[in-house]
């Protein structure tokens, strides 16, 4: 490990030193400069070299306003980190190098650096005011965001050519290729005009830098790609019916999204962290495991989904997760599906996680307009595939007050109190909690 390390600062060193490297706009094209951070018009600036000292006029996008040749950079001391940067590659949840750039302040910046949550690119909700990636790991505003540290532990014990040293964002982002989507943009959303791709997977991860290529760029490496023969189903962009995630045209099949569940799956089909299980039979019904909608077993579903495709639909991660963090619990977006969510899902042992299955699917609101917004009878009691018969409530519901009942079952009084969601609805559930005599075995997930 030590004579790996050795030879890469060899290697950087070698690359700082060469006059033709220190002007970046010199190097030859490839995906260093089609990358964000080489661009020579909006690329990596630094304006300070230890927070005080003035930085060196070297020209957007060079390689220097990120590593640090060994010394002295035009007679100022200097004291590289890890791999030359000019400040520790990880410290925390909240510091290390990336983040001195993409906090939207000029403290170690030329300009600040703004950047958005999916919901805001992909999603179309650009009134969300989260504008950086700093906000997007602090807890608060985020209540939960993917955890850095165990990301850092987690990747060092894969065959992927990362230490222990490696950055953690750079698990899932080549920061000598990854892209703007949209570039130079700031304010907008993902537009079909213009693409870029911004993450590269984890485990084709390589120290050639420039061996490393990105994720989604590629054929074969849609969402499209991943469904095959099933069905992806783009969700609707914010507070339209007529475009669609991620870049608000048209295309509904995902051919213009990335695939997003194999670059997630790199991570999550390992049983050591959260093991999600997306594939076929076995799996979730929102991955490639077909819902039990057939014939006259619907769907309850809202557009753009429709009952006909029922068995046949399975959902990117994005769709309800964003990337980085969030102010919900698990990372749940505050936009889906063309609308946010109609209450917080800030806990999970609880019912407001049905604030997100309502973007999707019928509640009693949206079955009849007496409904109450996030109560599920309808789901559970009257649909035509219902899985309980309202009898013996106290099985479920505990002893409670009376409530409407809709007849969908044996009929009777009594309970009605709301349960929680997640005693039956989680990655690879089933309705076990429910008394062995009324249980469905169906899969909930
Ligand atoms: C688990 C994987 C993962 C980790 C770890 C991660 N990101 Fe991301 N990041 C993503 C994904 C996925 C996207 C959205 C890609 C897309 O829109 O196609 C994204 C998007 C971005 C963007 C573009 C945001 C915009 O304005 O559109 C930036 C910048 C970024 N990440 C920086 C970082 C930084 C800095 C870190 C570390 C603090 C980090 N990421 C850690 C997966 C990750
Ligand atoms: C946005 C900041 C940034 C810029 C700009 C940048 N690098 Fe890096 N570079 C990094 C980071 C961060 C690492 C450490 C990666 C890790 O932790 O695995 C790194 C690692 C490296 C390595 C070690 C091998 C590897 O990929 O792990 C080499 C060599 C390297 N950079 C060369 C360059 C050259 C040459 C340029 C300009 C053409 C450049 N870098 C521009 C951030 C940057
Ligand atoms: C020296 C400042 C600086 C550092 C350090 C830095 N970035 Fe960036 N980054 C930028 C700038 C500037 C852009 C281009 C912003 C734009 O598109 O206008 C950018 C763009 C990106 C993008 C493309 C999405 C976008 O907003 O354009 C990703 C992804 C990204 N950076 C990730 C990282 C990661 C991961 C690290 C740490 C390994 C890092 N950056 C470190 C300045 C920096
Ligand atoms: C580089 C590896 C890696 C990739 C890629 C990755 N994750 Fe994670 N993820 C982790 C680790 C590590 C944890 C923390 C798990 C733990 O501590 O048990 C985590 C945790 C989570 C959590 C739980 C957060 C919480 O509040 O507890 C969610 C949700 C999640 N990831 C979603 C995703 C999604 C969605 C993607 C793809 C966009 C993704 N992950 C890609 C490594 C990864
Ligand atoms: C982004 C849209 C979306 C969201 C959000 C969503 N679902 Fe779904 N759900 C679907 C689609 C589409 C299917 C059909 C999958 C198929 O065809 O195999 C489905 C299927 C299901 C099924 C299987 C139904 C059957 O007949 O077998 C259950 C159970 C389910 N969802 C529960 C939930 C719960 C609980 C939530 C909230 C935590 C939720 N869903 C959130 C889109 C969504
Ligand atoms: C239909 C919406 C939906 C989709 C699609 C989805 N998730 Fe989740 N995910 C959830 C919800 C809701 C929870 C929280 C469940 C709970 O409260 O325990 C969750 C929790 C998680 C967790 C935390 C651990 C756990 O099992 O609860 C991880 C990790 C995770 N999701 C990763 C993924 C990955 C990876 C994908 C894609 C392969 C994905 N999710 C797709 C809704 C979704
Ligand atoms: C096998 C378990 C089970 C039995 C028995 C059962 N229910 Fe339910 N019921 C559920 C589930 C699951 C839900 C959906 C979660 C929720 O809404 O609380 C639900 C939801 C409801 C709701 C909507 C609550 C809300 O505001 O969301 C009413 C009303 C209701 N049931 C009435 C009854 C009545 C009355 C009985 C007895 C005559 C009964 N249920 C028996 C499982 C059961
Ligand atoms: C006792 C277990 C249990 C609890 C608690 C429960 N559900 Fe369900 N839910 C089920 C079963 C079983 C199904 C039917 C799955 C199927 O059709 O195969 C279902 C179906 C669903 C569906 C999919 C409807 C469709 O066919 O498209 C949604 C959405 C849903 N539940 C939401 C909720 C919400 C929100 C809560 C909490 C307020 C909740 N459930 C509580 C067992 C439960």
């Amino acid at each position: 490990m030590r004579d790996r390390k050795k030879m890469l600062l060899i290697v950087l060193y070698t690359l700082l030193l060469l006059p033709a490297f220190l002007r970046v706009d010199s190097v030859s094209a490839g995906p260093y400069l089609d990358s964000a951070h080489g661009d020579i018009l909006y690329g990596v600036d630094r304006n300070t070299i230890d927070g005080v000292t003035p930085f060196p006029d070297y020209s957007k996008g060079n390689c220097a306003h990120c590593h640090e040749q060994h010394a002295s950079i035009e007679g100022q001391t200097t004291a590289p980190s890890d791999y030359l940067l000019f400040y520790d590659n990880y410290i925390s949840q909240t510091d290390g190098v990336c983040f001195k750039c993409h906090d939207n302040t000029t403290t170690y910046a030329a300009s600040a650096v703004v950047n958005r949550s999916y919901s805001f690119r992909a999603g179309g909700w650009t009134t969300d005011t989260l504008n950086d990636i700093l906000e997007a790991f602090t807890d608060p505003p985020s209540i939960s965001s993917h955890n850095l540290g165990n990301i850092q532990s987690f990747i060092a014990t894969q065959s992927w050519g990362f230490t222990s040293n490696s950055n953690p964002c750079v698990a899932c982002h080549n920061p000598h290729s990854a892209q703007g989507d949209p570039e130079n943009s700031p304010n907008t959303a993902k537009t079909s005009a213009s693409r870029g791709w911004p993450v590269s997977r984890p485990s084709l991860h390589s120290t050639d830098n420039l061996a490393w290529g990105l994720w989604g760029d590629g054929t074969g490496e849609k969402m499209s790609d991943y469904a095959g023969a099933l069905i992806y189903q783009a969700p609707y962009r914010y507070n339209s019916t007529t475009t669609f995630e991620p870049d608000g045209s048209n295309t509904q099949n995902g051919s213009n999204l990335t695939d997003f569940p194999t670059f997630c799956l790199d991570c999550h089909s390992n049983s050591s962290i959260d093991f999600i299980d997306w594939y076929a039979a076995t799996g979730d019904k929102h991955g490639k495991m077909a819902a039990d909608a057939t014939g006259s077993n619907y769907l309850d579903i809202d557009t753009p989904y429709t009952n006909a495709n029922g068995g046949q639909y399975v959902l990117s991660c994005t769709d309800c997760h964003e990337p980085h963090g969030s102010p919900n619990t698990r990372m749940i977006r505050k936009e889906v599906n063309g609308s946010l969510l109609a209450g917080p899902v800030t806990t999970t042992n609880g019912r407001e996680t049905g604030y997100l299955c309502r973007q999707c699917h019928t509640d009693d609101r949206d079955y009849s307009s007496s409904g109450s917004v996030n109560s599920w009878e309808y789901v559970h009691h009257c649909a035509p595939d219902y899985p309980y018969s309202q009898s013996s409530c106290s099985n479920c519901h505990g002893a409670g007050l009376a409530r409407v009942v809709c007849g969908g079952g044996g009929g009777g009084g009594g309970g009605g109190q709301p349960i929680d969601c997640n005693n039956c609805h989680f990655h690879g559930s089933d309705d076990s909690w429910a008394p062995a005599s009324l249980r469905t075995g169906r899969g909930t997930f």
